[in-house]
């Protein structure tokens, strides 16, 4: 390398080197420990300085150059890509009353006395989803599951894998088909391959492995990795199933491999059986399940159960109990969360729980706590299963000498306001809703998070920060950042690169739909599903600050008194309005977009009364609802049918007094159908 001779060659020198260390670290962690901190965006944004400064100053370029790296290319990343149809997920169940409960549901929503069980039962294989589109009978596209509606396309690495072929064989044969499976490694050859890794490399379970070699730039490295695939889902298909079992016949014809564990089950007890069994195989098995799937098989019913946010009606896991350890509490302390919920959390002695190391433990409110009678300095047994928060299941060794019982806080331990407690919850909370700063501090969290706002690559320890600073103390805060560039660049771990890289984040996130808007808002009781609902009726922000809120939303079906007190205190508060108006100057909030539908019900207001013979009430609110009719929950003046059952009683007579549109059951099938 040639002397250095002036200022700016310095700068350049040193903010190669930082580059070259932070593309390292953010490139390991994205191909070798699949967890990345940062967003595509931002990675390619240093990537980009790097290539700009070597190409300015060549004589300045390092021996460990980011594009010096051997093994791996960290200059490009994969392309997002939509899936047909979305890629749900499961409903968990921990019990056989979880399954009844499960098999109630389906009956009453169908509107059966019994259902005919019918269910495929297989394991749950823990590994990562991917979906095979495959157009006349070759593999088109490959994507991950992504965020259920866009993955990454992966295609070139997965026609590195054996099991799955680049063409369907045989006959039958759809236009188009997605085929939904699990890509995964089997438990010894996820042992051979970290035994060939580095310390540095390993992977900590089989799941993050195969989704570490799967998601490789180059698929010769993917190609090296003996990953395996399972199918298991159906997306969009050209084909005419009746049964799902037919299609995985198919799937077999065509080449494809579906799990060899699969049953069909015809009961209740049959299906609990099937997971005993296999529960007791587990060991056994090659690669690792959590738990065991039941799905209706009946493609009809399915259809007509749909979805309840992003889990099927027609299907569950049944999850193997979770791994257990022993450990010592060393303290307990209290949190408190985005609406103000305290939950005291046990700090542990850490422990490695199946390749998790845990040191905290949630004790989700005072009832429990002193029905085990946990304390301080007690030894206890805990367990953790999958993603949930590790739990203490009760106490083995009390302390010596022994603590005092924990109490349940007067005062919130963050703001020192009173606490209360709702006679229908278990919760204490917070009663200062606006001003309490770990809730404004934890609803500032979840305006960031990913199904919020979704400001990417900026997370807790920033909200955190910022707010020690001053920078951010509310949701408009974040969006006036640049009025502390300064500051912000001149703190230890932050440059001109990551500030420009936050403000360009928080620049993305502008557009935003107006569900997800008023899903960040954290207004208690109000999650994605009611986001949802409110969003349809009040189509955009404007209304929401305009409105006499109360009388609007009382008749509107799913929303029930608890949530409308809550909605209706959020907006009597002149400092939530205040913020909402300069939101809506900030961001870009897309108009909810209601469905057209051709039907004569579409933009209609609709009441059901009276029993229906032939569907259940939800199903026929479903039903209206694809249609574009909004349900309401009583007669008015606006309403503009009413779908009467048997025996309906006064909503009836109030429709009639009216002179509202009256259709029995029986013709509104007629007319729907
Ligand atoms: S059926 C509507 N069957 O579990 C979703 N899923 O927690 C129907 N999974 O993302 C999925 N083994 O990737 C199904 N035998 C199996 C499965 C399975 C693993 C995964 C799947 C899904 C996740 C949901």
């Amino acid at each position: 390398m040639s002397k250095i001779i002036n200022n700016e060659e310095k700068k350049a020198l040193k903010k190669l080197k930082e580059l070259s260390k932070k593309i390292k670290y953010h490139n390991d962690l994205y191909h070798a420990k699949d967890s990345p901190e940062i967003n595509d965006k931002k990675y390619d944004d240093l990537i980009k300085e790097n290539n700009l400064l070597e190409k300015k100053f060549p004589h300045l370029i390092l021996k460990n150059s980011p594009n010096k790296i051997i093994g791996s290319k960290p200059l490009q990343k994969f392309k997002k890509s939509k899936h047909i149809l979305p890629m749900l997920s499961l409903q968990n169940a921990f019990s056989e009353d979880d399954i009844m409960e499960f098999v109630q549901r389906i009956e009453k929503f169908l509107n059966l006395k019994y259902l005919d069980i019918e269910f495929i039962s297989e394991p749950k294989i823990d590994g990562l989803s991917i979906n095979l589109f495959y157009y006349k009978g070759e593999l088109e596209i490959a994507r991950t599951r992504g965020d259920g509606y866009e993955g990454e396309d992966v295609t070139k690495n997965i026609l590195t894998i054996n099991d799955i072929p680049k063409k369907l064989k045989n006959n039958n044969i759809p236009k188009e088909v997605e085929i939904r499976g699990e890509i995964f490694l089997n438990k010894h050859d996820f042992i051979k391959l970290n035994d060939k890794l580095n310390e540095k490399e390993k992977f900590s379970n089989p799941r993050n492995a195969a989704a570490g070699s799967l998601r490789q730039l180059d698929p010769e490295i993917t190609r090296k990795r003996p990953l395996k695939f399972i199918a298991h889902g159906l997306g969009k298909n050209s084909n005419k199933y009746i049964k799902l079992s037919d299609y995985y016949s198919d799937l077999k014809l065509w080449g494809i491999p579906i799990n060899k564990l699969f049953k069909i089950s015809y009961s209740i007890n049959e299906m609990i059986d099937y997971f005993n069994k296999i529960n007791n195989e587990r060991n056994n098995i090659l690669y690792d399940i959590d738990g065991i799937v039941y799905k209706l098989n009946d493609l009809n019913f399915q259809n007509r159960l749909g979805f309840v946010g992003k889990n099927p009606r027609w299907a569950i896991a049944l999850k193997f109990s979770s791994e257990k350890s022993i450990t010592k509490i060393t303290k307990i302390n209290y949190q408190v969360g985005k609406t103000g919920a305290i939950t005291p959390v046990a700090r542990l002695n850490p422990v490695n729980i199946g390749g998790v190391i845990v040191s905290n433990a949630t004790l989700h409110n005072f009832d429990e706590i002193n029905k085990k009678d946990i304390r301080e300095e007690d030894i206890v047994e805990i367990q953790r299963a999958g993603d949930v928060i590790p739990q203490i299941i009760k106490v083995l060794k009390k302390g010596n000498p022994r603590k005092e019982k924990i109490s349940i806080p007067i005062k919130c331990p963050s703001c020192g306001s009173k606490t209360f407690k709702d006679p229908d919850e278990a919760v204490v909370r917070c009663n200062n809703e606006f001003n309490c700063k770990d809730q404004l501090i934890g609803k500032l969290e979840h305006f960031i998070s990913k199904k919020a706002m979704n400001i990417e690559g900026f997370g807790k320890k920033q909200v955190k920060l910022f707010w020690d600073l001053n920078i951010i103390k509310n949701y408009v805060d974040i969006y006036k950042i640049q009025n502390h560039k300064n500051k912000i660049i001149n703190m230890e771990g932050w440059g001109e690169t990551s500030y420009n890289n936050l403000i360009q984040s928080c620049k993305k996130s502008k557009k935003v739909s107006f569900e997800k808007f008023i899903f960040s808002l954290s207004i208690r009781h109000v999650g994605e599903t009611i986001s949802k609902i409110l969003a349809k009726e009040f189509i955009k922000p404007k209304n929401l600050t305009n409105n006499n809120l109360e009388v609007f939303l009382s008749n509107i079906d799913g929303i029930g008194p608890k949530v409308l007190n809550s909605i209706n205190k959020y907006f009597k508060n002149y400092e939530n309005i205040k913020i909402i108006e300069q939101l809506e100057d900030i961001l870009e909030i897309d108009e909810f977009k209601k469905i057209i539908t051709k039907s004569i019900f579409n933009n209609k207001n609709i009441v059901f009364t009276g029993k229906l013979i032939t569907l259940s009430r939800d199903e026929a609110k479903q039903k209206a609802q694809k249609l574009g009719a909004k349900i309401l929950s009583s007669v008015s003046k606006n309403t503009d049918f009413l779908i009467y059952g048997e025996n309906p009683g006064s909503k009836f007579k109030a429709a009639k007094d009216l002179n509202i549109n009256m259709i029995n059951e029986k013709e509104w099938i007629k007319k729907i159908s």
